[in-house]
């Protein structure tokens, strides 16, 4: 079977820096895995990367995404397609609403104008099951939010343009252990009605005692030094992540 994503032998730039050397990676259908690494690494490179963000030049290798060849996708079609990432930071857009937003997405999938009545509905009814403040529709995308409404309004994208692939970059900065909490299990709710894949990038394991990780992986240099199962994230979260490599170098002497 064709996994969701593969990724192969990808080197990534910015500016004069190898960011990511011939980092490989896949993800199935449904499948929760985790990227771990200190700051720094390249972590948040790989989803702004998958998502097609201009500044990140592309040297060699290659992705695809449901078998089709997603490095050569707008950054359009990778959204229409069902891939979607939570940003570590999310932009603040001035004068655009979240509804005209998010309606304009859903009208640019189906190639149909969209019943405004519905819209409102279907938004408000999302806002009411998942503790989002209605008064979020019509705002501004991020504007003027706190890092954890920031998330909290992200999360209405996600849960309005229903992706199939969700990047979550460090969904706990910013975050306090009741916020964290409550989207992480929302989150958890999406993925496992909807059988959707998620990666789930962090530098510290708090989220998954709501995420529960088939897969551990730990960025290092630019690639996956180390995979585990959920052990790994334990492991790292009790030594650091220097443990792994002083336990390999007394294993080598
Ligand atoms: N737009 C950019 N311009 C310059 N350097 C960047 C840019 N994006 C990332 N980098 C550098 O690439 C490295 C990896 O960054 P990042 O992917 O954000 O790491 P992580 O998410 O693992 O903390 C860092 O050294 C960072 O400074
Ligand atoms: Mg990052």
């Amino acid at each position: 079977m064709i996994p969701m994503l593969k990724i192969e032998n990808l080197t990534v730039q910015v500016l004069d820096k190898v960011i990511l050397k011939n980092f490989s990676m896949t993800i199935e259908d449904g499948e929760i895995v985790a990227l771990m690494g200190p700051n720094g690494t390249g972590k948040s490179t790989i989803c702004k990367v998958l998502m097609g963000d201009p500044t990140y030049t592309i040297q060699s290798g290659s992705v695809t995404y449901n078998g089709e060849d997603l490095l050569a996708m707008s950054i359009e079609d990778r959204s229409r397609k069902g891939l979607f990432l939570l940003n570590q930071n999310p932009l603040e857009i001035e004068g655009v609403s979240n509804a005209e937003m998010l309606r304009a997405a859903l009208e640019a999938r189906t190639n149909e104008p969209m019943n405004f009545f519905e819209f409102n509905k279907k938004i408000t009814k999302i806002c009411k099951e998942q503790n989002i403040p209605t008064s979020f529709i019509h705002r501004g995308i991020n504007e003027g939010m706190s890092g954890g409404e920031k998330k909290k309004n992200e999360m209405l994208h996600l849960f309005i343009l229903e992706p199939n692939l969700i990047l979550l970059d460090e969904l706990d900065s910013g975050l306090d252990v009741d916020a964290l909490k409550e989207l992480a299990e929302g989150l958890n709710t999406y993925i496992h009605e909807k059988h959707a894949s998620l990666l789930i990038v962090t530098h510290h394991s708090a989220i998954f005692k709501y995420i529960m990780p088939k897969r551990v992986c730990v960025l290092k240099d630019g690639q996956i030094a180390k995979t585990g199962d959920y052990h790994l994230a334990e492991e790292i979260l009790e030594h650091g992540f220097r443990y792994n490599e002083v336990s390999e170098k007394q294993n080598d002497e």
